[in-house]
């Protein structure tokens, strides 16, 4: 009784009386109970799928405190934090763990006399937002085109020193959630590939990146963010619930942010939908079971923006740090503990979670203090950019991906005479909107209003603010005022005037998404049309599509005349020079689709669009299970346009004598063990033994073709067992570059986590008994080897 009295307290206004007596006419008994049954009782998952847990969030309690038992440095860093919490009174420890007006996004409380400052939260994975002398990089969907985990690292390395430069103690990123479940959804670009595999490839290289920087990495959002539509609880009723089965959720949702966890994230941030029907942010199977039991996280848990909907259910739930002000919690925390409803372990424990990752990336040494202003402040400027534009124009390129190439259209040997089409090819030159300006107030953040000019970034948090932009415009001029040529252009009509002599035509279109809205559509009738109608009279189009996830290209990709076609993704500041680059080839393509391209939209199926249910309890069910993507495509023998995977090269590659043989330690034991030890202690990424290479793949790519290049090798494993995808991605390579005929060996380590399917009965990752087959190609169905591997 105690502790619903304490959760009483903590309820908003809105639900509780007192007040506003038209506010307490909409309290309804079932959003109470909504509100405070996350902390304790089974939820309900009535009419859900029968599918293993369906829908439902078993309570999880009480929530495990951190241990830092990982490794020595979270040992170290857990021991200092422990240390100062024990001098913490309870008003400091509640604190800090709530965010306060202040220069930047988030601010956590401060405890002067303790030496410990307000730390400073800023958005977001594609670079600072809404700050000058900052870099804009290309967005997450562009840096999992580039299937490089070099390149993901030095983003993420670059990105950290920017945020470290700016004296920003928390980074708002990377993303893998949304994952990417349906194919309109508006957050798709800011993560890293609606593949599991390559996400969390992504998500473990630029979380290690950031925070070699010494700056604090927060994989997004924490779990099941798949949509927009009704993200967040609105007048209409509760957020949606993202209803999923709790082997899909192990091994398509939670297994991206393993790898960031296991390259030592310091913070998660919890989404703002509800998941299996209760608010991510106060969900105890997701914070207290999955994140900080199983996987062993260490750092703290901070909720997206006002996403908090309760207060003694969120902190007995697994929520660490409230954002951005103190929501459900503040005086009411302190109130809740010296009733009870919250126990003193556990506010020590949100404390000790905030401050051991502020020790483990030695922030309390020496740090630099928040540069962060406003255009109406007089400051002195503090530059970050270094010389990252070279590597944004790198990762630009290395993300862009050929799809059609006939006639060696591609590479251009110096044409003389090109002509340039499209709302796409310039800085917001629109033929709807007479938008031509950067700057003054929320436009700082670019994606935000530049759907009608070169797309570098799409809107939201997950925008970025470049310091200047080269469009693909600019870059074609440079490149054709040294060949001396010249050029016509054309940026807003649909119907172009012909110039029959051109050499080529270049049509620029886009597909825009933001934060807040899923996409209506993943084309549009104007660019269709445009790029038809320059086709119907220049022999040589190339189309090139900026695009915040999938665009179909139904309407045109079959003309004759279009002979060339770019996905040239969210490349970033650089735009410009990183396409002329591939155009003119001085890089030779090695970009692949991060997703599947469908010959129509309908293809996608349910996977197309979100949930739009008015409902007052809206559901959206996740009944495809693990089959998303090129997975659904595979199950159901649907032919895409695009293959996931999928991307042309100037030159050619063959592939050779494939062989697949466990590990010595794995061959001098009998046989592998179906679970992973039992008796090893979780480390934060979960058990220790899911990371270790159990097989390895080895074969050969052959340049085969006529010019340098590089190969992006892909392995696909088929699990037996018949209820797996027919094949997913668990391994990548780039291969070369390669000159003409040279042969090099690849080499791909499988984990026991890569073979392993989430056993929902025993709870924990089980390898199959039986043939693993074992399939390396140039793309999900360009498959050009295959092998076995037995698991006795
Ligand atoms: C809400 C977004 O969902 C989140 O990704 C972002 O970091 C915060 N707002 C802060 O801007």
């Amino acid at each position: 009784m105690e502790f619903l009295k304490g959760a009483y307290s903590m309820l908003p206004h809105k639900f509780r009386g007192g007040r506003d007596p038209a506010e307490q006419a909409v309290l309804s008994t079932k959003t109470v109970v909504s509100v405070l049954c996350a902390a304790c009782s089974l939820q309900e998952g009535a009419g859900v799928p029968d599918l293993p847990n369906h829908g439902l969030s078993p309570p999880v309690y009480p929530s495990p405190p951190g241990s830092g038992s990982t490794n020595g440095r979270w040992t170290t860093a857990y021991d200092r934090a422990r240390d100062l919490v024990s001098q913490m009174t309870v008003e400091e420890r509640v604190n800090i763990t709530q965010g306060w007006p202040g220069i930047c996004v988030g601010n956590t409380g401060e405890v002067p006399r303790l030496g410990i400052p307000a730390l400073c939260f800023a958005d977001g994975p594609s670079g600072i937002r809404g700050q000058e002398f900052v870099s804009a990089f290309p967005a997450g969907i562009h840096v999992a085109a580039t299937f490089d985990r070099d390149l993901m690292y030095r983003y993420g390395r670059a990105l950290g020193d920017e945020f470290h430069g700016k004296g920003i103690n928390v980074a708002l990123g990377p993303v893998a959630g949304p994952l990417g479940r349906v194919a309109k959804g508006g957050r798709n670009w800011e993560g890293l590939s609606n593949d599991p595999y390559l996400a969390g490839a992504g998500m473990g290289a630029v979380t290690r990146g950031i925070q070699d920087a010494g700056v604090i990495a927060t994989p997004k959002h924490w779990l099941l963010n798949e949509q927009e539509f009704r993200r967040r609880w609105t007048e209409l009723g509760d957020a949606v619930s993202a209803n999923v089965d709790d082997r899909t959720l192990h091994e398509l949702y939670a297994f991206p942010f393993m790898d960031a966890l296991r390259e030592g994230a310091g913070a998660v941030m919890c989404s703002y939908q509800r998941t299996n029907h209760s608010y991510a942010c106060q969900n105890s199977k997701l914070l207290n079971g999955v994140l900080k039991t199983e996987l062993g996280f260490e750092g703290f848990v901070v909720s997206d923006w006002d996403g908090q909907m309760s207060g003694v259910a969120s902190a007995n739930a697994g929520l660490d740090l409230v954002m951005p002000r103190a929501g459900f919690w503040g005086d009411n925390l302190a109130e809740a503990v010296r009733n009870g409803s919250v126990s003193e372990e556990r506010l020590g424990d949100m404390a000790i979670r905030i401050l051991a990752p502020w020790h483990y990336l030695h922030q309390h040494t020496a740090y630099p203090p928040p540069a962060i202003y406003t255009n109406t402040q007089k400051h002195f400027p503090v530059d970050v950019q270094a010389d990252h534009a070279r590597l944004i124009e790198e990762i630009g390129a290395a993300g862009t991906v050929l799809v059609k190439n006939v006639n060696n259209t591609l590479p251009f040997k110096k044409p003389k005479f090109l002509c340039v089409y499209g709302y796409g090819a310039a800085l917001k030159a629109s033929p709807w909107q007479n938008r031509d300006r950067y700057g003054g107030g929320y436009e700082d953040n670019f994606g935000w209003n530049t759907f009608n000019g070169t797309l570098i970034t799409a809107g939201g948090s997950g925008g970025s603010s470049p310091p200047y932009v080269v469009s693909p415009f600019q870059a074609l001029q440079e490149r054709v005022a040294q060949d001396r040529g010249i050029l016509r252009w054309d940026f807003y009509s649909e119907d172009p005037t012909p110039y029959v002599n051109a050499d080529a035509c270049l049509v620029f279109i886009n597909a825009y998404a933001s934060e807040s809205f899923d996409r209506p559509s993943l084309k549009d009738d104007f660019s269709d049309r445009l790029v038809l109608n320059v086709a119907s009279w220049c022999a040589n189009t190339i189309v090139v599509v900026h695009s915040a996830g999938i665009r179909t290209v139904d309407a045109w990709i079959a003309h004759p005349n279009v002979t060339a076609t770019l996905f040239a993704g969210l490349p970033g500041q650089e735009a410009g020079h990183s396409l002329a680059s591939v155009l003119y080839g001085d890089v030779n393509p090695t970009g692949r689709l991060p997703y599947t391209v469908a010959r129509s939209e309908s293809d996608y199926g349910d996977l197309l669009n979100p949930t739009t249910s008015s409902d007052p309890f809206p559901e959206a069910n996740f009944t495809e299970g693990l089959f998303i993507d090129y997975r659904y495509f595979d199950k159901h023998s649907i032919t895409p346009q695009f293959e996931f995977g999928f991307g042309l090269s100037y030159t050619s590659f063959a592939y050779a004598d494939l062989s697949v043989s466990k590990t010595t330690t794995t061959t001098t034991t009998t046989d592998l063990a179906e679970f992973p030890d039992k008796n090893v202690r979780i480390v934060q990424g979960g058990h220790p033994a899911l990371w270790e290479v159990v097989a390895l793949a080895k074969c050969t790519v052959t340049n085969t073709g006529a010019v340098d290049g590089a190969e992006i090798a892909q392995l696909y494993v088929s699990i037996p067992g018949g209820d797996s995808p027919v094949r997913q991605l668990r391994g990548f390579a780039k291969v070369g570059p390669l000159v003409p005929g040279q042969e090099r060996e690849v080499v791909f380590e499988l984990t026991r986590r890569d073979l392993s399917v989430w056993d929902v009965v025993v709870q924990d990752w089980r390898l199959r008994r039986g043939v693993y087959e074992i399939w390396v190609g140039a793309s999900s169905r360009d498959l050009r080897l295959k092998g076995e591997l037995e698991v006795r």
